[in-house]
Order: structure tokens, then sequence, then C-alpha cells
């Protein structure tokens, strides 16, 4: 061809085009991804590009200056106004005059890739259920009596390729009077889910509106609500806060919740409205953090288990606590925001609730799919999210089961007599002497090793206030292998154990991790009962992956994700002499953080991720803990520390 070469960069797509075509056109044309808001008007400035001159023999292209059209007046007016990096220029208003290597800035990539924090990075695509364009729209006139709404369906046919619009009664109401003080031009916010055959119009404004659009990732857990306030154009996380599930005082796990609605008529409206004012008061707090409006949230998406989505939807879970479990839907869910009595967001805003696997396995099972992606590992991985209830996923490419765990809320640090959740003061770290049975530790807010006999200054603003969910785990683990616990998990004596750290307490012992004389604060101990509802917590763990491996007749795995809230500072070497995981070599052990977190925000930043997981889950195969009698004899050979049925590998070692 004799039409001047275009190469695009990073993308390295190229293509030859007539001159004066716009460098926005030429992207378009090559599915090259660049940014436009306005559509090519000169407004929104998403389009920027950084031409190349000079050689460029890598990409064979020899570009001279002239190869793009001069500097126009539009640019010039958007650089006076609003100011443009040197070296930069509108794609939409630089024509093609040569061969020209066009760089594309990644701020003006649309489906710019978000590397997530979490150790096990897989990027992130940005292409959100909502968005917003700029359109002209044609003025009405006597001869073609069309609608205003009509042509706006038109404009956005012709400028940007949507096809199938609808509005609500509170659009069309302002739509009128927005087109007129607009002069015929406006920003639409539109929605598609990824089950949408039609664009919903959320909101509109006059002209050019660059307010910007958020949406929140919440992971609604039986203890805890934790959300992530998050900007739909770049996925970046700009406020994240957690509460406690008020919830609680209706009952502690799952299974309590539910006999609360078969012993209380109405119980489940309650524990609606309960858990609806929280969230309502947490979209609040992030926004006030954020410095947002809570008009500029569009949409919500939930990840939770099958109760939580239940009482949440405002749907009786008393199903879900018998055989054989059946769900009032597992389908993944849109609705309005209306539905669900949430005030503090757009009130067009839109809900996505990620599917369920099955009638124990939630939500936030099919999250940790998403975001782990067992079915893309090479190794048969075992993925678990500790939490009240633990979420257990095994599989490889080959295959993917899951299954539900009710472990109780020992791990969060609730039923523990120090426990407390993971907050500054709370000891997350411990070790113990083998040979002097002397503790030291670390807490939350210092990374400095204290004990009762010397204080890093840290600690004495935050104090010492107890003990998180990880360090009841490492306080367990330590007692084992300093011999202050029995395989049986019994607490010795003195006179057995050599210290007088091991107190009388009852009937039983207790360890004592910190007598509080140093810095006046609470004793803190390690009780009998606090062993045994670790016990029982990590006996239930142990059981379902136990459970899993059976069916997927293997006795080993290859490769352990920790994930939860917590499941990030969990230590694997405690953990495996714990019993909570089977054992493989330590550095096959890796903690995801809250996975299902990350995997509702995965969920709100793509469309296509949606569409994803309701594949995936439809091939997840679900094992049903609650009726399987092998899951209650792995339960008891579990009880041990370490269990039964695997030998004290990393005590010997
Ligand atoms: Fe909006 Fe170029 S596309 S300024």
């Amino acid at each position: 061809s004799n039409d001047p070469l275009v190469v695009f960069t990073p993308s390295g797509k190229r293509g030859h085009f007539p001159t004066g075509t716009p460098i926005l056109t030429a992207a378009r044309q090559l599915g090259v991804d660049l940014d436009s808001v306005c559509g090519g008007r000169g407004i929104c400035s998403k389009c920027q590009i950084t031409p190349s001159y000079g050689e460029f023999s890598k990409h064979g292209v020899t570009a001279k200056d002239g190869a793009l059209s001069e500097w126009n007046s539009v640019e010039q007016r958007y650089k006076d106004k609003r100011g443009l990096i040197d070296g930069r220029r509108l794609g939409c208003q630089a024509t093609v005059q040569g061969d020209i290597v066009i760089d594309v800035p990644p701020e003006s990539q649309v489906h710019r890739q978000v590397v997530r924090k979490a150790a096990s990075a897989r990027a992130m695509v940005m292409d959100p259920a909502v968005r917003s364009y700029y359109v002209e729209v044609a003025e009405p006139d006597m001869h073609t009596p069309t609608g205003d709404l009509e042509r706006l369906g038109i404009a956005l046919k012709e400028q940007w390729d949507i096809d199938d619009i609808t509005a609500g009664m509170s659009v069309l109401r302002k739509l009128q009077p927005v087109l007129r003080k607009g002069k015929w031009t406006c920003t639409v916010v539109l929605h598609k889910g990824h089950q949408d055959t039609v664009h919903r119009i959320l909101d509109i404004h006059p002209g050019f509106d660059e307010t910007r659009l958020y949406g929140l990732a919440i992971d609604l857990g039986s203890t805890t609500i934790a959300a992530h306030l998050t900007d739909l154009r770049n996925g970046t996380v700009v406020a994240s806060s957690g509460i406690m599930n008020p919830q609680i005082r209706f009952g502690e796990d799952l299974m309590s919740r539910v006999s609360y609605v078969m012993m209380n008529p109405g119980g489940d409206v309650k524990m609606t409205n309960a858990v609806r004012t929280a969230l309502n008061a947490l979209t609040d707090t992030l926004s006030a953090e954020a410095e947002i409006q809570p008009s500029q949230i569009m949409e919500a998406v939930f990840v939770c288990n099958p109760v939580m989505h239940h009482l949440l939807l405002g749907i009786d879970p008393v199903e879900l606590g018998q055989a054989p479990f059946a769900l009032a839907t597992s389908k993944s869910l849109s609705l309005h925001v209306a539905d669900l009595d949430l005030t503090s967001m757009n009130p067009a805003a839109r809900v996505f609730i990620l599917p369920c696997i099955a009638g124990h396995v939630g939500a936030d099972a099919a999250a940790v799919a998403l975001s782990e992606a067992p079915y893309e590992q090479d190794e048969l991985t075992l993925v678990v999210d500790v939490g009240t209830n633990a979420e257990i996923l095994l599989g490889n490419k080959t295959q993917v089961l899951a299954c539900s765990s009710p472990t109780g809320p020992a791990f969060e640090g609730a039923q523990i007599s120090s426990g407390q959740r993971a907050a500054p003061g709370a000891i997350e770290r411990i070790e113990i002497d083998p040979t002097t049975k002397e503790p030291r530790f670390q807490v939350i807010g210092s990374d400095i090793w204290s004990n009762d006999a010397g204080f890093d200054a840290a600690i004495a603003t935050t104090g010492v206030t107890g003990i998180c969910g990880s360090g009841i785990i490492e306080a367990v683990a330590e007692m084992r292998m300093a011999g202050l616990l029995d395989s049986k998990g019994l607490i010795g004596a003195p006179e057995q154990t050599g210290t007088t750290r091991c107190i009388p307490d009852g009937r039983t012992h207790s360890y004592v991790i910190h007598d509080g004389t140093a810095d006046g604060g609470p004793l803190i101990t390690v009780t009998q009962g606090d062993i045994r509802a670790i016990q029982l917590a990590k006996s239930a763990l142990y059981a379902g992956a136990r459970l899993l491996m059976d069916e997927m007749g293997t006795d080993t795995v290859e490769r352990v994700v920790l994930a939860g809230a917590f499941g990030a500072h969990i230590s694997p070497k405690h953990a495996m002499v714990l019993g909570m995981i089977p054992d493989v070599p330590l550095d096959k052990v890796t903690s995801a953080g809250n996975a299902a977190g990350t995997g509702a925000r995965m969920a709100l930043c793509s469309v296509e991720a949606r569409t994803s997981i309701e594949k995936t889950v439809r091939e997840i195969t679900k094992v049903e803990t609650a009726i399987e009698p092998k899951f209650q004899e792995h339960f008891v050979n579990a009880n041990a520390i370490p269990h039964a049925t695997d030998p004290f590998t990393i005590l010997r070692s």
C-alpha cells in the first residue's frame, strides 16, 4: 500500500491508513487500546499519545517531522485550559501524514492492566459494567418527530457503536432539561452486565461530565464485613474498611443464625435489616474517607456464603439448615440498589452478586476460585480460605472440587479467652523457648520481639491487648513444640512441664503468655478451652481438605494456598504443626491475602471476569461435608496435634 504506515507501541499493532486519518480512528480500526470518553471531540484528553520521530529500525519505520498533522486549535485550547505534557498530542486531533510510530501511554489505555498486590499476582483487566460516554445529540425538528431518548440512542449508535439502550423513569424525567442545558451534548452513565443485552442508562449529565465513578467490592462474612471502594476507571482501591457483622448477636456461626430464624419467627427480617443498615454505615464511612459523594458510587459487588447471601437478599435461610441444602437460586444476580435498601450510593446504582457453588459453598468460594484460579494450575493445589466457615478448593487444570467446612469463629480470635480482632496491640507472633519454656511475642503495630521482662517502646503506645487469629495458631503450635501440650491437646501441670507459667485454672491448666505486670496490661493466657476451640476448628478444616483429597483419589497435594482476611498472616509452619493443612514442603505453602475480597474486586472491575466465574462455577464439583460420613471420621482423626493421620514430620525435622 502507498498509504502511510502507522505502528502502535507497546502493542506492536500496525496498519496502513490514508493521509488525514485521525490517530484515534486508526487505533480503533486496529483494535489498539486507546481511550476516549468524548468520542474524539477534543474534550476529554483521554486519547493522549506520544509520537516518535527518527529511526525505528525495530519497528521498520522511519518517521520524519511532519508525519503527524500540525498542532491544531482544539489541542491548543485544551493545552491552555487544562495543560498537556510536552510531546503529547490528542489522538483524536492529530492525523496521519506519513509513516509514524505512536506510543500509547498507560493512562490512555482503557483496559489497563492492574497488577494485584497479593503474592499470587494475576493481572486484572479493566472492563467495568459501568462507564460514562460523552455524546452530541441531534436537535429535534418539526419534520422528524422522534423523542429525545430515540435521538440519544441514534447518537450513541453513531458515536460509540452502542446498540440498545433503556432508561428508567428517573432518567426520563431529567432527560429533556439535561439535553437542553448541555446544548444537545451530554454525558451518559451506562451499565451493561455480563448477561444483559441492553445498556441501561443509570444517569445523565449536561455537557461533558468528568465526575469519577466508583464501585464497592464487598466481602460479606459471617463475622466481619470488608469493603473496598474502587475507582471504576483504573481499579485503584481508594478506601478500604471493615466492620463486625451485626448479625453476630443473633448467633456466632451460620447454623446458629439459621436456628435463630427457626426459633424466632421474623428473625430473618431482623437479621436482614441489621446487615443492610451496617452496609449503609460502612458505605458512608468509605465515602467520607475517600472524600467522594455517595452519588458517585454506581455499583456494588458482593461475595458471601449462602446463608449471608439469603439474609442479604431478604430470603428466609431455613432451607440451607437442612439436607438437601437447597438454595433459592445459585445463579449470579444483577439487581437495583433499592432491592436491597442500600441507600448510601447513587439511587440508580446496580448490585451484582457472584454465583453460589452449592447450598454450603457460596459466592465467597466462587470469588476465591476467580482470584486463585486453581483450574489454571499444573500442580494439584489446595486453596483454603480460613474464616468462620472455611472455603476449600482442590484442583488443577483437569478438575476442581470445592467444599465448605464449619470451622467456627475461633480462627478469627472469637471464642478464645484472650482473643481479639487483628488490631494494634494484638499478639500476632509467638515463640516459646523449648528449654526455658519462656515466650516472646510481637504485637501488631511493632515488629520487635518482646516478653514480660523487656518491652519495646512501640508497645507502650498500643499496649498488649489480646491475641489475634494468627497469634493463637502460633501459640498452640509453639506450646506443642515446647512440650507444654501433649498430642491430645492437654496443657501440662507445672510439675510435668517444668514451668510456673502453666498455672492451675479450675480442673485444667492455662499457659501465661503475658502477665501484664511490666505494662499494667491484662493477663493474657491460653486456656484449655482455647486449645479445644482451636482443635475443633483445625479438625474441621483438615477434614474438609481430606474429604476433597479422598474424592480426588489422592493422599498428597502439591501446593497449599492460605487465604482469608487473616490467611495472609498465618505462618505455614505453625499451620502444619497444628495440623490445619496436609503436609507439603514449606516452600509450597503461600499466602493469598483476602482472596474472596480480591475476587469481588475482579468481578467489580471486569464484566469478562463475571462471565468467566459463571462458567467456572458450573464446572466445579461440589462435595457436601454435612452428609458425608467420611467427614466425621476425618474430623475425629484430625483432633490430635498434629493429627493422627499424618506423621510428626515437622516435629522431627
Ligand atoms: Fe476525547 Fe480526544 S477523544 S479528547
